[in-house]
């Protein structure tokens, strides 16, 4: 670390402060002919209160499953073969399912990376965004609707109340995420996972999602994990950033001295690879 030159302080963390989640050694395992291979090895990240924490790594480097594991959603045939998850107080990997689903939307909750196909087709962008409130206060779906409308405010939807009653077809790939995210805040989790979650976005409408996952830090001091392969976005909205490779952590850093000063050679060729850092609105690359 070089704290020597005052340029790698982790300005979140302080004197007992918890941090929001904290993964320990975790390894993740993939069963492929009924042979359990490694994928992600020894991973450790944290995320503290108020903080936007990136993950960056080439596709297939294991961010996605990390996050997967955190949340307790991995697919059938991966497995947490070492390690721990720790949500605030709640050591999560030693929790039943069901206190998984009350834990999954109340203090952790996912953005996907297709919203499109993370919506359900048949039913009002207002009642999804509003169902996690009805599951899980068990109220009556259509009495929370109007909660609904405000969170679609919340994240920049223009004329709420009657967006509320489109469909998801009717709305653009920029307003489908930002539905999804409005889902996500629905009951104020400490903490939002958004995987690569404007991929699917032109540069500008991107540049407004990242926007409003800043302002929504701001305003309600949600920690937020990034996880992107795009250099660019972690400049623009992240406070720490992780670099992943073949399912390990290589490197970790504030984004200032991550971007100034890396430390690891795989590091400095993603940061030769992101042609316009230094422009506002820099092109993501996109996949
Ligand atoms: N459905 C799958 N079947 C087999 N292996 C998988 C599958 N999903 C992921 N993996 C393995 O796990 C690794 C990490 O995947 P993932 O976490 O999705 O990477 P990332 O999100 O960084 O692109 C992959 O490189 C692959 O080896
Ligand atoms: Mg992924």
């Amino acid at each position: 670390m070089s704290v020597e030159t005052g340029q790698d302080i982790r300005v979140h963390e302080g004197a007992g402060r918890r941090p929001t989640l904290e993964i320990r050694d975790l390894n993740i395992e993939f069963s492929r002919r009924r042979v359990w291979t490694s994928v992600v090895y020894d991973v450790s990240l944290k995320i503290m209160p108020g903080e936007i924490v990136g993950v960056i790594g080439e596709s297939g480097s294991g961010k996605t499953l990390s996050a997967l594991a955190a949340l307790r959603l991995l697919p059938k045939q991966a497995r947490v073969a070492k390690g721990s998850v720790q949500l605030g107080d709640v050591d999560v990997l030693a929790q039943s399912e069901v206190a998984m689903r009350d834990l999954r939307g109340n203090r952790m909750a996912l953005i996907p990376q297709d919203a499109m196909q993370s919506l359900n087709p048949t039913m009002r962008v207002g009642l999804q965004v509003a169902e996690p409130i009805s599951l899980h206060r068990g109220k009556p779906l259509r009495s929370v609707a109007n909660v609904a409308t405000r969170l679609l405010e919340t994240v920049g939807i223009a004329r709420p109340a009657e967006r509320a009653k489109a469909f998801p077809h009717q709305f653009s790939g920029g307003m489908q995420q930002r539905a999804m995210i409005a889902m996500g805040l629905a009951l104020a989790p400490d903490l939002l996972i958004a995987d690569e979650p404007t991929t699917a976005l032109d540069v500008t409408v991107q540049a407004q999602v990242l926007k409003l996952l800043r302002d929504i830090r701001d305003a309600s001091g949600t920690s937020i994990l990034f996880i992107t392969h795009d250099l660019g976005v972690v400049a623009e909205l992240c406070d720490w950033v992780y670099v992943m490779r073949y399912g390990r952590i290589v490197e970790q850093g504030s984004v200032t001295r991550i971007f100034t000063e890396p430390k690891e050679e795989y590091t400095r060729m993603l940061l030769a690879a992101t042609p316009s850092l230094h422009s506002p609105l820099h092109g993501g690359k996109r996949s």
